[in-house]
């Protein structure tokens, strides 16, 4: 996973991304009469990702956060891993894992809103478990599994309250946060659940944040889950896992110029740093996501228009916030190169077409030289990218297309047409 310049043409790995992109943009012409940004992944990146899992975690098992990136191209790929399942988080990931090829039996389904028809949904697709986040949740699946006769699975996502450092919109494992139960909550969620015919306790869970990149935390939060998870069993609940949720980090500063080893998050080291947790008598399960997604895709945007300013320049691209919304969410920062490579470096702030203040890829940094038809990578936009795509604007979602080493080019998400986007609301 490296990106240079080789004569002039940015490579990643080592495909030439000014020869490819030119024939997707043919491509896309050609098929679709579309002439505008797309996410571009490299399919072998992702499986070589996933594989790290199966590498330093041979006896564990790995739920892969389809929030991330869902498209079913990967999501297909995956479920030909045995020891991969997917972590959902409402109905309709549920039914794409399904459709990719997931059983039920390898689905589980997180999320502090689950919906009466969602948990209607998982209980009929016999899902894993029900990753649950509040003792109201336990009461409604505890009903609906009464009603219905069938059995559901669930596990308590418990926040063990351990400190992250990560960025404060992304620390979830907190006492203030909003997601699951905190620990004085548990003995009231088992007397819950013994007071339900159709409910099974299997597994605890914690997912303590994102783009995490110290092993520290989860061996912090395996530490205190251990001993929480033998008291429930005291009570007559055995356990089958327990999960240490994903967040495991990537090094978003990596570039075509930076000569370092990325700094991300160390599977090695988590690894060594387990044995001494092992043997468990429990499965032990991660939802990784980011890790796997993020370094397979970028983001391919042309310069439409650029504005000279007192000092720095502007320059405006065709994809805007609604096609890759970290930057204006939470203000992240991804290395931007154009595929053909410019010497001159000067202050540009690069920014989309969306009418927000916010709709900025970046600020005020030191760049290449832009110039209007000029093609840029937005690197690292795998994760979370495309799968928070928004049609604010009455902008269509952005084509997704995949390559890997056998030189296969495949459109694995077409251009949404307007008439498509329009299509709900003209009766
Ligand atoms: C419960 C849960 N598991 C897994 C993940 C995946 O996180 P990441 O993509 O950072 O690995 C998330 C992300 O927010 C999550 O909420």
């Amino acid at each position: 996973m490296s990106f240079e310049y080789i004569s002039g043409s940015l490579h990643w790995d080592n495909t030439d991304l000014s020869g490819l992109t030119e024939n997707i943009a043919q491509l896309l012409k050609e098929k679709y009469a579309y002439t505008g940004a797309y996410y571009l992944y490299n399919t072998d990146i992702f499986l070589q990702r996933a594989s790290l899992f199966e590498k330093y975690f041979p006896d564990d098992y790995f739920y892969y956060s389809v929030k991330s990136l869902s498209n079913i191209h990967f999501l297909s790929h995956l479920s030909h891993k045995e020891q991969f399942g997917t972590d959902v988080v409402s109905s309709g990931e549920m039914v794409r894992a399904a459709r990719a090829g997931f059983q039920g039996e390898r689905i589980v389904f997180a999320g502090v809103g689950k919906t009466a028809a969602e948990i209607q949904l998982g209980i009929d697709m016999q899902i894993h478990s029900f990753h649950v986040e509040s003792l109201a949740e336990i009461r409604l699946i505890g009903q609906i599994s009464s009603d219905i006769q069938k059995n559901a699975r669930i596990s308590l996502r418990i926040n063990p309250d351990v400190h992250v450092d990560t960025h404060k919109h992304i620390t979830t494992g907190k006492e203030e946060n909003k997601f699951g139960l905190a620990l004085k909550e548990i003995p009231a969620a088992l007397d819950l659940i013994k007071s339900f015919s159709h409910v099974s306790l299997v597994g605890i869970q914690s997912h303590i944040g994102s783009q995490i990149l110290d092993h520290q935390p989860y061996l912090n939060t395996l530490g205190k889950l251990t001993p929480i998870a033998k008291e429930i069993e005291k009570t007559g609940f055995p356990l089958e896992y327990i999960s240490l949720g994903g967040g495991f980090g990537i090094d978003y500063k990596q570039n075509p110029y930076s000569k370092k080893i990325p700094e991300e998050f160390s599977l090695e080291t988590l690894s060594n740093g387990l044995h001494a947790f092992r043997p468990l008598p429990w499965k032990l399960y991660f939802e990784p996501g980011r890790f796997i997604s993020a370094p397979s895709g970028v983001l391919i945007t042309n310069v439409t228009y650029k504005k000279d300013k007192n000092g720095f320049s502007i320059a405006i691209t065709d994809a805007g916030m609604g096609d890759l919304m970290r930057p204006a969410l939470y203000g992240a920062v991804h290395p931007i190169f154009p595929v053909r490579e410019k010497h001159q470096i000067s202050k540009v702030d690069i920014a989309g077409p969306i009418c927000e203040s916010t709709d900025y890829f970046s600020r005020q940094t030191e760049s290449p030289e832009l110039s209007e038809g000029d093609r840029l990578a937005i690197l690292h936009a795998g994760a979370y990218g495309a799968t928070m795509g928004s049609i604010y604007n009455t902008r269509p979602l952005i084509p997704e297309v995949a390559f890997d080493h056998t030189g296969t080019i495949s459109v694995i998400r077409r251009p949404q047409t307007l008439d498509e986007l329009l299509t709900l609301e003209m009766q």
